[in-house]
């Protein structure tokens, strides 16, 4: 149900618990990637990219919207960009992930939301320094 242009609806979302899997996904690219082997699981947001011209901002919100669902149940969650990112070879990480799940040619994938049980909470962020200034009138 997360909104997206004309109602194109062009994610596929896939849904990784696999420990194989999840550990091939925490290489796909360079950094930031290696929390995703030890996730109790990982969605792959991924697009059908001939469906619409703006599946960057619908797959950006189905992520963001995965994330306030899964924290409403009280799971953390990792954003993990895919998308212009690379491996430590240097090849395209979302080739990598493409090729992990067998993805087609005019697929592509945005971001890889890494799930899990939290360690610890996080604070709650401080009122006194939200960014007001950046608020134009
Ligand atoms: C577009 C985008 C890409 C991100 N990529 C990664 C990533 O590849 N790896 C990672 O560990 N975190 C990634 N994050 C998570 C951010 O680092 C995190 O949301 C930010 O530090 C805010 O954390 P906070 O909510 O605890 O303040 C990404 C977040 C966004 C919005």
């Amino acid at each position: 149900m997360s909104p997206s242009g004309h109602r194109y609806n062009p994610w596929d979302f896939f849904v990784v618990e696999d420990k194989e899997t999840l550990k091939q996904l925490s290489v796909s690219k360079a950094a930031g990637a290696a929390l995703i082997e030890n996730a109790a699981a990982a969605i792959v947001v991924t697009a059908d990219t001939t469906k619409t011209d703006v599946w960057v901002e619908d797959c950006s919100i189905a992520t963001i919207i995965m994330q306030l669902a899964a924290e409403e149940l009280g799971l953390g969650s990792c954003w993990v960009q895919i998308r212009l990112r690379k491996d430590a070879e240097g090849n395209d990480a979302n080739d990598n992930v493409k090729k992990i799940l067998n993805l087609p040619e005019h697929y592509a994938a945005l971001s890889i939301l890494a799930l899990g049980h939290k360690e610890k909470e996080s604070k709650p962020f401080d009122e006194e320094k939200m960014l007001w200034e950046r608020v134009h009138y």
